[in-house]
This record gives C-alpha cells, structure tokens and sequence, in this order.
C-alpha cells in the first residue's frame, strides 16, 4: 500500500451558494493544501440527495459550487475537481465497504441522530451518508481531510472502515486524517450558533454587499450599551472578525471591547468592511465563472477523467480482496 499524502474533501450542493462557515472552515485551506500535494476537491451531488428534492436547483447547485471552488483560486489542471455523480465507482465501494460495518455505528452517527430528533422523517440516505463519505475519500485513497469539525465524526468512521477493511482483506486503504484548522472549525452564525443553512443563519459567499452588511447588523449580541466595558470572547461579531483580521487587528479590537466605549453597531461596521473587502476578488470571480457554464462543465469532465483512473484501480484492487467481480 503506497501511503503519500492525498488532500481530498468535498461540499454537499445543498443551497445556491456556499456560506462563510464552509469558506472559513473548509475551503479557505484548500488552496494552500493544493499548493504542496495532489488535491482532489469534489461536489457530492449524491449527499445532496439526501435533502434536495428538485433537480433544477441541484443542478444549479451544483454550478454555484463548482464556480465556488474556482474562484477561491484552485487550478484546475493542478488539482482534480470533479462532480461526485460522475464516478459510479463510488457508489459500488460504498456497498463493500457497508458490509464491514456494524448498523448500530450508523445509527448512533450525530447527523442521523439529530435528524431523527427533529421528528421528521428520515430517509435511508441519510443513515448511509458517512458510509458514502466514506467511499469518497478511500476510493481515493486519501490521506488529509480538510473540513470543519462537524465532519471529525464522519471520517473516525471512514478510518474504522479502512481498518476492518484493512484487518480482514489485507492492506488496501490508508487511514485519512481530519484537518481541522485551529481558527474557523465552527463558524458561528447570525445567532451564535454554528452557521448552518439548516439553521437560516448564514452569510452567503456571493451574497450582494448590501444584504451582507444587513445581515452582518443582524448578528445577536447582549443589550450591553456602548459605553459599558464587553467581553469579546462571547460576542458572535468578534468570533467572525477574528476569522477576517490581522492579529494585531483582533487584539486591537479585543481591547476595545473591554476598555468599554465601543458600540456593538460600530463594531458591526468594521467587521462589515473586513468581510466586504477581502471577498469582493471571489464574488468577482465566481460571477465571471458562473458566465462560463460550458467551461466549468468541461473541466468537470477533464476531473472525472482523472478521479476514474484512481477509483478504478482502486476498485479492482478491492474487489479482488473481496473476492468479488472475478
Ligand atoms: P457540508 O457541505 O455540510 O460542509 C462543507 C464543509 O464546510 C464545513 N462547515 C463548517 N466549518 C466551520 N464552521 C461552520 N459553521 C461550518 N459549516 C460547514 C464542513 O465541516 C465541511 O468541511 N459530509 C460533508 C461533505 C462530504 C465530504 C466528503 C467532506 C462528502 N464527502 C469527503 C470531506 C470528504 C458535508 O456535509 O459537508
């Protein structure tokens, strides 16, 4: 088993665009990753399914997202971008890999458990998805994961697999690592909670300026006054400028809060301007991408072309452990 490093992650295209939670999390650290090892970055269109029912907005979605993950300023012909639909291969380890896991590891998974809570009904999809997951990154064969801390749970589970895969069919899968990055594993949004589309407490990537500045005067903070003395650490503006700023710009602010003097409508402001400038060059881009449809649609297949190689070594590979497909 050649174990070298290999940066794989993916984004579900569950909304018409990525929010800053995903951009800070996760996708603000695929660029430097891409950088200094091979990278395979992926829309998981099948994890969508899960949630979206109409298959124009899944493909709208889908366009967003690939134009998301160009205009933070991946190379394509560096990297390999691709569109997880396009890789049946995916599908076929996710049932091999299915059986070497025990039900109740699904069933006990914190997204599946949440979404039984809710009282909604939930789908089987749902209870599959960190097998699917799974699949992505070992048909792979990645190594480095790099997502927000909700998704740690997910790749124990995609290591678990790997392991009793490993321990009954001789080695096939290296262990994947989660990278999660020290500042932004858990954006919070408009309320304080983590930013989540589920929760509608978001700001858009590629939202207009003007409704991000609304949304950014929205934030939840106490009814402290401006004059009374404030503790940054509790306070939602703070934690997502802090994601924006400079270090010596955070420990200036930081020190204003608790100097006291400083409105919370002020400090609205300033984290307004911070987000504003330093994402106006990728709405720019992704509005350029998001023109070029037939382009990101060729480059989507050029990815696929090069994700196929690697699954379908992989799958053969493991079929043959299996003893399955001879
Ligand atoms: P998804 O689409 O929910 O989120 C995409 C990425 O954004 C991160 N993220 C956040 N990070 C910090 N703070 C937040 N508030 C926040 N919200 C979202 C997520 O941690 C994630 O990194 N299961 C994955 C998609 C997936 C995948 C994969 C990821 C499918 N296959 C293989 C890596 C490797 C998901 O639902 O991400």
């Amino acid at each position: 088993m050649k174990i070298s490093k290999r940066v794989l992650s993916g984004i579900q295209p569950t909304a018409s665009m990525v929010h800053l939670g995903n951009y800070l999390g996760a996708m603000r650290h695929f660029l430097e990753l891409s950088k200094e090892s091979e990278s395979l970055f992926c829309v998981v269109d099948l994890h969508a399914l899960t949630t979206v029912k109409d298959s124009e907005a899944l493909k709208n979605n889908c366009r967003s997202l690939t134009a998301a993950y160009l205009s933070i300023g991946l190379d394509p012909n560096a990297v390999t971008l691709f569109q997880q639909s396009h890789i049946p291969e995916v599908c076929e380890l996710a049932w091999y890999l299915g059986c070497q896991l025990s039900s109740s590891t699904l069933e006990k998974a914190h997204a599946y458990k949440d979404a039984k809570a809710s009282g909604r009904t939930v789908n089987a999809g749902t209870m599959y998805y960190p097998l699917l997951m799974a699949a992505d990154i070992l048909l792979y064969k990645a190594t480095a994961i790099p997502v927000g801390a909700d998704q740690k749970q997910h790749i124990e589970v995609a290591r678990d697999i790997a392991q009793a895969f490993n321990f009954h069919f001789g080695d096939v899968f290296p262990l994947p690592e989660p990278l999660i990055p020290e500042e932004g594993a858990q954006v919070v949004g408009l309320d304080g909670r983590k930013m989540s589309k589920s929760y509608d407490n978001y700001i858009g990537l590629f939202e207009e300026p003007k409704k991000i500045t609304k949304k950014i005067k929205s934030i939840l903070t106490d009814s402290k006054t401006g004059e009374e003395k404030k503790d940054p650490e509790s306070c939602a503006v703070f934690k997502l400028y802090r994601l924006f700023a400079s270090a010596a710009e955070t420990e200036n602010l930081a020190e204003r809060y608790r100097e006291g003097g400083l409105g919370y409508g002020h400090a609205k402001l300033e984290l307004a301007e911070l987000v504003l400038a330093q994402i106006e060059p990728i709405q720019a881009s992704w509005h350029d991408w998001m023109s070029r449809p037939d382009d990101m649609a060729d480059l989507l297949k050029e990815g696929a072309a090069k994700a196929r190689q690697i699954a379908g070594e992989t799958l053969a590979e493991t079929r043959e452990k299996l003893g399955v497909g001879l």
